[in-house]
């Protein structure tokens, strides 16, 4: 069961935290390649904006499956109480709060008004963008190694 769970778990990661995370990082510059070929008569780039805008918020919604069967998945090994676990879980919110609160808003803002979009918006939604991925990394990192963890490798 055990194993099921971890499956679901990880491919839950591949599918859903991997797509948002690619989506995310190439908006900002889709960004400011929509404004520089603003006056060039044939611009893809807006429409591309929408749909990478569509890709972070759809599969946003997919990835809360990871939380789920990584609960689910600590229950099952009984290590839901271990440090290393705790903190991943709080990075996790973390990250996600980055994704609703600021990454997907920023967009929206970027879409609602592309002609009258700032630097600052863009530099901004990159920063926003760039700590949500580190918190990927880190919990990655985290679940692999699992400081202190006697249960497995
Ligand atoms: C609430 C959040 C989460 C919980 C409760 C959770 C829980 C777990 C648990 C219990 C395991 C099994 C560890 C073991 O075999 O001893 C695991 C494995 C794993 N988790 Fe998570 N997880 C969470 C979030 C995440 C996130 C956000 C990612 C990646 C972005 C992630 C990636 C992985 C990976 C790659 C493994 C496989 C590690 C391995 O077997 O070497 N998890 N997770």
């Amino acid at each position: 069961m055990t194993k099921f769970l971890l499956s679901v778990h990880v491919l839950a990661v591949i599918l859903a935290v991997g797509p948002v995370t690619v989506a995310a990082s190439m908006f900002a510059p889709t960004t400011r390649r929509a404004l520089a070929g603003a006056e060039v008569e044939i611009n893809h780039e807006p429409a591309i904006l929408g749909t990478l805008h569509r890709i972070c918020r759809v599969y946003a919604y997919l990835g809360i499956l990871v939380p789920i069967f990584g609960a689910l998945t600590a229950l099952s090994l009984g290590v839901l109480t271990d440090t290393w676990l705790i903190i991943s879980i709080g990075l996790t919110a973390a990250a996600a709060a980055v994704l609703v609160l600021l990454v997907l808003p920023g967009q929206q803002k970027i879409l609602a008004d592309l002609t009258g979009t700032t630097p600052t918006l863009i530099r901004r939604l990159g920063m926003d963008t760039g700590i949500f991925n580190i918190l990927w990394v880190v919990v990655t990192v985290l679940m692999i190694v699992r400081p202190g963890s006697t249960t497995g490798a």
